[in-house]
């Protein structure tokens, strides 16, 4: 299952969205700081030593300190659909520590080859509000492995952004009853990954991720606020941290999109939150 998606993976876009999210860390680098700053210090409070790890959405390790995470842990996985982030993961760790990392370039949730495959293949329109509303997302295989940690690291409201971009590339204009459709499913993804984040097997769980946007023009003062939680994500969290122990939280703003730096007439910033959990 991992090869075809290694080498399918380019074409959904996945490379192209790591080499740009990299590249506006470049722009931003002063605006991230902070962001970067308390996501690596919450991990380093909660992550304690000599556990197995899985770092699902680790990425080109911006916001994550991977030599500090090898030296504590006995076993590193490093989790990503992006196959641009080898490069930067090769650079992790030297001689015996080395080994503890293992790379992995993988779809987290399982499904979004077969969703693409599935939603492409639809041609005629009456069909596709249908085709949407039919997907489910399954089980991801990580949520059955032998970690003791799992962390989610700044991954939820990336994960639905890929499947959208590819319906909308491959159905042009997509109607109000179809966008809707899309949403649920964006929130179908977010569900599943939370579901199984929350019932996996790792004792300990750790999730950051973005709750809302929001949108100013420095001209103004009001500002546009939009959930990053799609269809039934919300209670999904909910239900998710209702069944384990809150051991601790945190929460921020990421200044993403600073306006006149990425875009003239808007900035973008990002409501963070941290939760760890037993
Ligand atoms: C905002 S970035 C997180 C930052 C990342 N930890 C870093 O330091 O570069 C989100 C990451 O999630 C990854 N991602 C998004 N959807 C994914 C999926 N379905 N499976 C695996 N990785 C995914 C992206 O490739 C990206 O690296």
């Amino acid at each position: 299952m991992r090869l075809p998606f290694f080498s399918r993976a380019r074409s959904l876009g996945f490379a192209t969205m790591g080499a740009q999210i990299e590249a506006r860390h470049r722009r931003c680098e002063r605006w991230w700081a902070p962001h970067v700053r308390n996501t690596r210090e919450f991990l380093a409070q909660q992550i304690s030593p000599g556990l197995r790890v899985g770092v699902l959405g680790a990425g080109r390790l911006i916001d994550v300190d991977a030599d500090e995470l090898l030296e504590r842990s006995q076993e590193v996985h490093l989790i990503d659909a992006d196959p641009g982030c080898r490069s930067v993961w090769r650079a992790v760790g030297s001689g015996q520590r080395r080994k503890k990392l293992v790379a992995r370039t993988e779809d987290v949730t399982a499904c979004i080859l077969a969703w693409s495959r599935q939603i492409a293949s639809i041609d005629g329109r009456s069909r596709l509000a249908a085709g949407l509303s039919a997907l489910h997302a399954p089980r991801p295989a990580w949520a059955d492995e032998p970690f003791d940690l799992i962390v989610s690291l700044n991954l939820l409201g990336q994960i639905p952004l890929y499947w959208r971009d590819f319906v909308r590339a491959t159905h042009a204009t997509l109607s109000e009853h179809e966008e809707e459709q899309l949403a649920l499913s964006m929130g179908e993804l977010q569900s599943a990954h939370l579901r199984a984040l929350f019932s996996s097997m790792a004792s300990r769980v750790i999730l950051i991720f973005d709750s809302e946007y929001y949108f100013y023009e420095a001209s103004r003062a009001e500002w546009r606020v939009e959930s990053a939680m799609f269809g039934a994500a919300a209670d999904a969290l909910r239900a998710g941290a209702a069944s384990r122990v809150l051991k601790g939280s945190d929460t921020w703003l990421w200044h993403l999109a600073p306006q006149f730096v990425e875009q003239a007439d808007e900035g973008e910033i990002h409501k963070v939150e941290a939760l760890a959990f037993g």
